[in-house]
């Protein structure tokens, strides 16, 4: 049977896994020359957004940490590359790359669309019919999510489970494997995060067993646990008034009827008022618990052994929007081989990562001392030229003013001269 051990290294070399280890590395290396004539930009629109190779601000390795980075702001993005067709029928299918958000990313997709080979890449957009979509979608506090979508018979199906993708700006390992048994999984950094059966977790199929249409629940179903007791009566004494007039009120010695009106004393609380009067309560002989409606097979159901089954996979695509651009996509892999997969991890993301970490806390380390140089030297600076001892409000104000528009400068140096001359006062 046809191996598809497609080893898919960024950006587009596709390799066999066959072929060895070292081939995997230096495909990677050399594509990174090469990756524009690999990958074809889609014409749909005419304003999509640029990728650019990239390794970003920061990163493990300059050269192996090169991928796709999205340089324009608020784009549509639609880039694509081809491979060798492949059916992952009877064979594992796993979907690896890594992402990194280091631009701090608001709102943007980073996932991958895998396509059949009929595609028209030139034509690609976010209505093409695509196999299987994978991978995180950011937008606001309220989506973190990680898709995994897959195309049954036409229609899109979205996983019914929440997985919460990574949100912060270092690079992230994202893994999907389909198993010829229906089964799935999704890892990140190497490790699982949700697994189950493509059945249960997607709603491909209508549910095997629905609500009997004909079942009815009987009239004389009795759902009624307790009864009132009908031994029970009311005592003849129990209805009392819940307010009476007070008896110890008096009527003020200068009342005055015809001006006042007729007194009347002021009600008070009955003390021997018992509420409403209600009957103790027995276990209802005739209760026949609640009524279950019966259920039959589903007549519309028809079980798939097949949904993991693509016949053609011939395209990966990068279709998404992006509000803030910088998003770096890297390390694609496509392969039947999960431990193959795992590996790759290990030398790609997992190679990089505590490097690419310390580089940018040292960035972040340098950024807070140059800040705190700026800030010192600004305060001088002010110190010198203005009025003693009004520094720290001056400075504020200033920093304010500096992001404001320009034509509002006007009124932020009015604020500015305000300031001192009230703390004068
Ligand atoms: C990947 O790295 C992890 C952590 O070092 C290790 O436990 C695992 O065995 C590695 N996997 C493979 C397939 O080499």
């Amino acid at each position: 049977m046809f191996h598809f051990h497609l080893v898919f290294v960024f950006p587009s070399l596709l390799v066999r896994a066959s072929r060895g280890r070292s081939s995997f590395i230096s495909s990677n290396f050399i594509s990174r020359y090469a990756w524009t004539s690999r990958w074809v930009e889609s014409k749909h629109k005419s304003d999509y957004g640029k990728f650019k190779l990239s390794a970003g601000k920061f990163y493990g390795d300059a050269e192996r940490d090169k991928g796709l980075q999205t340089s324009q702001d608020a784009r549509f993005y639609a880039l694509s590359t081809r491979f060798e067709p492949f059916s992952n029928k009877e064979k594992p299918l796993v979907v690896q790359f890594t992402l990194k958000h280091e631009q701090n990313i608001d709102c943007g997709g980073g996932y991958v669309k895998l396509f059949p080979s009929t595609l028209n890449q030139e034509d690609m957009h976010g209505e093409s019919e695509y196999n299987i979509m994978f991978g995180p979608d950011i937008c606001g506090p309220g989506t973190k999510k990680v898709h995994v979508i897959f195309n049954y018979k036409g229609k899109n199906v979205l996983i019914n489970k929440d997985i919460r993708c990574k949100d912060d700006e270092f690079t992230h390992l994202y893994t999907l494997i389909v198993r010829p048994d229906n089964t799935y999984e999704v890892k990140i950094e190497n490790s699982k995060v949700e697994s189950g059966s493509l059945e249960e977790d997607w709603d491909f199929l209508p549910p095997k067993k629905i609500k009997d249409p004909e079942a009815k629940k009987p009239e004389d179903w009795d759902e009624r646990a307790k009864i009132d007791d009908p031994e029970d009566k009311k005592p003849e004494d129990w209805d009392k008034p819940e307010h009476v007039p007070d008896p110890d009120a008096k009527k003020p010695e200068d009342w005055d009827e015809e001006m006042d009106g007729e007194w009347e004393p002021p009600v008070i609380q009955n003390p021997e008022y018992k509420g409403e009067w209600k009957p103790r309560q027995i276990d209802n002989p005739s209760y026949k618990g609640k009524w279950i409606h019966p259920e039959i097979e589903n007549p519309e159901y028809t079980a798939d052994s097949s949904l993991y089954a693509y016949d053609d996979f011939g395209v990966l695509g990068l279709d998404l929007w992006q509000v803030k651009s910088g998003t770096i996509f890297d390390n694609f892999l496509i392969t039947d081989d999960e431990k193959l997969a795992e590996e790759v991890g290990n030398e790609t993301w997992g190679a990089t990562k505590e490097a690419e970490k310390k580089m940018k806390e040292q960035q972040d380390e340098e950024q807070r001392k140059k800040q705190e140089e700026e800030d010192k030297k600004r305060k001088e600076e002010e110190g010198d030229e203005e009025a003693e001892g009004e520094g720290e409000d001056n400075e504020e104000d200033e920093e304010e003013e500096e992001e404001e528009e320009p034509e509002k400068e006007g009124e932020g140096e009015e604020e500015e001269t305000e300031g001192p001359l009230k703390d004068e006062l």
